[in-house]
């Protein structure tokens, strides 16, 4: 069975509640017919069923609740808002207005309980997307660090594996040693936990084992010590190249005795730059097909979709969202 249709299997059997607050947009629209037919998830749409049905007067939509902010009465996720932000200096009128921006009614509706994970972001940025959530919905006790994975399903043939994790490829922009050894175990328990795999983890760098000097290469030894005294069980290298992570003969001769140089099965980039760009050359010369990115470290899930997806995509990213919610 293909990794995805492995993960739909366990999102239905899990049959979690994931709001979609871009409901009004056709992609999303689609998603959820779908969503709703092959009971992959019990789906929530944000948005005005008048405009949803007139949008796609073909989609069949019985079961999937709607909740309109405009009409709804939000008066208790309001002030569920305002308690959690007053502290920052939010006002109760404010919470109030805020409540009715989809975005923030989704992850309220987490937060609350009432749904189990929310997935946006097919026409709403990165950054508009998981503000509210960093914000509300926060990391699960003991994470500090917000960050993401995506899962490389690579082609057919392809001598370095199957499937492989790289992150943070969405999240943080430059993080720090502490944040990078964050970023590192959560990707580690996203590979074993959504992609299956045993993970062996390499913190990439333009060094191997101290064949550069530079502060930005003291920044991932640092955070490989880290990764070590916080996740001792965990199969960790580093500093490594890439070619040294990936490349047997390479591997041996840069970090001997090493058991993950030459066969690292998830990548760590050293920051955002790195990563996204790392993805997408794999994703677009490799021909890999990249899944996520997979939000890892919320309290509850939260995933965030490219502007440019597709029905599929959508469909897709609920069920890794109802699955990590099951887990
Ligand atoms: N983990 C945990 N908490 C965080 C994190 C994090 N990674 N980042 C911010 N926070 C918290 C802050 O502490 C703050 O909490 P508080 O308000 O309770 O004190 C709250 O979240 C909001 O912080 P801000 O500083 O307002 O948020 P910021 O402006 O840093 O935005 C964001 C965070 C949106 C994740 C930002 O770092 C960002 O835009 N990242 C890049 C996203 C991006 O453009 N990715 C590339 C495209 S995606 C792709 O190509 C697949």
């Amino acid at each position: 069975m293909s990794l995805l249709n492995s993960i739909k299997e366990k999102a239905a059997k899990a049959y979690k509640k994931i709001v979609l607050p871009e409901g009004e947009e056709e992609r999303i629209i689609r998603a959820a017919e779908i969503i709703n037919a092959e009971k992959l998830a019990q789906v929530v749409l944000i948005g005005d069923s008048e405009v949803i049905a007139k949008k796609c007067p073909d989609v069949k939509l019985d079961g999937v609740e709607i909740i309109n902010p405009a009409t709804a009465n939000l008066d208790e996720y309001a002030n569920l808002l305002y308690e959690l932000r007053k502290s920052k200096g939010l006002e109760l009128e404010k919470a109030k207005q805020l409540v009715k921006n989809n975005l923030f009614l989704g992850v309220l509706l987490v937060k609350s309980g009432y749904c189990d994970g929310m997935v946006a972001g097919s026409v709403n940025s990165t950054g508009d997307v998981l503000r509210p959530a960093l914000q509300i919905i926060k990391t699960a006790p003991g994470i500090s660090t917000v960050s993401s994975c995506f899962i490389m399903i690579m082609p057919d043939g392809c001598k370095y594996g199957d499937v492989m994790v790289f992150g943070d490829c969405a999240v943080n922009p430059n993080p720090n040693a502490e944040q990078l050894a964050a970023i590192a175990i959560a990707s580690a328990d996203s590979a074993k936990k959504i992609a299956g795999i045993d993970p062996r983890v390499a913190m990439l760098s333009f060094s191997t084992k101290g064949s550069a000097k530079h502060e930005l290469v003291d920044k991932v030894v640092e955070a490989t010590a880290i990764v070590k005294e916080l996740a001792p069980e965990l199969d960790v290298d580093g500093e490594l190249q890439a070619d040294a992570a990936l490349v047997a003969s390479v591997g041996q001769l840069k970090s001997p005795g090493s058991t993950v140089a030459g066969k690292a099965n998830v990548l760590i980039f050293p920051d955002l730059q790195a990563g996204n760009i790392g993805y997408k050359l794999v994703q677009r010369l490799a021909r890999a097909e990249a899944i996520g990115p997979i939000c890892q470290g919320f309290n509850k899930p939260v995933n965030d979709l490219s502007r440019g997806c597709s029905v599929e995509d959508v469909v897709n990213v609920v069920a890794m969202t109802a699955l990590q919610a099951g887990n």
